[in-house]
């Protein structure tokens, strides 16, 4: 397959995301087995945004393929004094074999592939994509439910800013699932993407306010996305107004999964952690066997 880099769920087709599936798999299968897939390479990670799973888990997944990493810290390196982000890009192009980004900027990971000879990662760029959640989300769905195809899949939360939601929309339709929508307003999905997945792969997402979970299969949340909202008091009481508890989950069947790429802030209390049908901690844990399979194939082309 052609994947060097890796910026948008849109560069992949449908065989791309199943040779990942299947690769992913694989992985999990020789988790602990030590591997030197990736022995003698060096992987910068480097996260201009606030992260925990994505940067832990790209790190143990390089370091269980035998890789080093490199962490480049914002903060206190030359960005820090000003140096644009392409004299940036073009430096450690030169000092490693594959770049691990995260930028608040959409578009900053196409930008780096521009500039970089050996392959990018996109860890996520601004609201605009995440395309490693998205074979997560898509991997932990089939390993739960055995399928993508006709499963109904509720997405719920802030899917004007999620960069999740808007790759995994994206994988969803190609896959075939019924997707719903649910969010307030003005925190609704942008209209150019709805009509991008309706027309490329026939998908019809529904639209609503509220969460109908009856016949629900996979309710998927996201945090109000504060950090992409111009007015932070909108983002407060947006955050207040919105949750997932115990009372709304008992319109949902027993065998419904909940999912969430996380941080969950506010939006799922605590006391739904012990429900069975939560599985993003499952999920998070996905993201090791996930990122093998594309720091091995960006940078092998295995
Ligand atoms: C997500 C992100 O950074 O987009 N987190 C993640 O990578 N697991 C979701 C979020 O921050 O809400």
């Amino acid at each position: 397959m052609g994947v060097r880099d890796l910026i948008s769920i849109r560069d992949l087709g449908k065989k791309d995301i199943e040779s990942f599936l299947s690769e992913a798999s694989r992985m999990e299968k020789l988790l602990t087995k030590p591997k030197h897939l990736l022995s003698g390479k060096i992987i910068a990670s480097m996260f201009f945004e606030a992260s925990t799973r994505t940067n832990m888990s790209f790190q143990t997944a390089a370091k269980r393929l035998g890789g080093k990493l490199l962490t480049f810290y914002p903060s206190i390196s030359s960005a820090a004094k000003g140096e644009s982000l392409a004299d940036t890009i073009r430096m450690m192009d030169g000092y490693v074999d594959a770049i691990v980004l995260r930028h608040p900027y959409e578009g900053a990971a196409r930008f780096a592939a521009d500039l970089a000879e050996h392959p990018v990662i996109n860890a996520g760029d601004g609201g605009n994509q995440h395309p490693t959640q998205t074979l997560i989300d898509l991997y932990t769905i089939k390993k739960l439910k055995g399928k993508i195809q006709g499963l109904k899949v509720t997405l719920m939360g802030d899917l004007k800013h999620a960069r999740a939601m808007r790759s995994l929309l994206y994988g969803l339709s190609m896959f075939g699932a019924e997707v719903a929508l649910a969010s307030p307003p003005s925190l609704a999905m942008d209209q150019d993407i709805i009509s991008e997945v309706k027309s490329k792969f026939g998908a019809e997402p529904v639209q609503s306010q509220k969460a109908e979970l009856k016949d629900c299969d996979v309710l998927y949340v996201c945090r109000i996305q504060k950090e992409r909202f111009p007015d932070q008091y909108e983002a407060e009481k947006m955050q207040r107004d919105f949750r997932v508890d115990l009372e709304l989950l008992s319109h949902a069947d027993e065998s419904m999964a909940i999912l969430h790429p996380l941080p969950k802030v506010d939006e799922i209390p605590p006391e739904v952690d012990s429900d069975p049908r939560a599985k993003y901690f499952e999920q998070a844990k996905n993201g090791v066997p996930v990122r093998m399979a594309v720091l091995n194939k960006c940078i092998n082309g295995r």
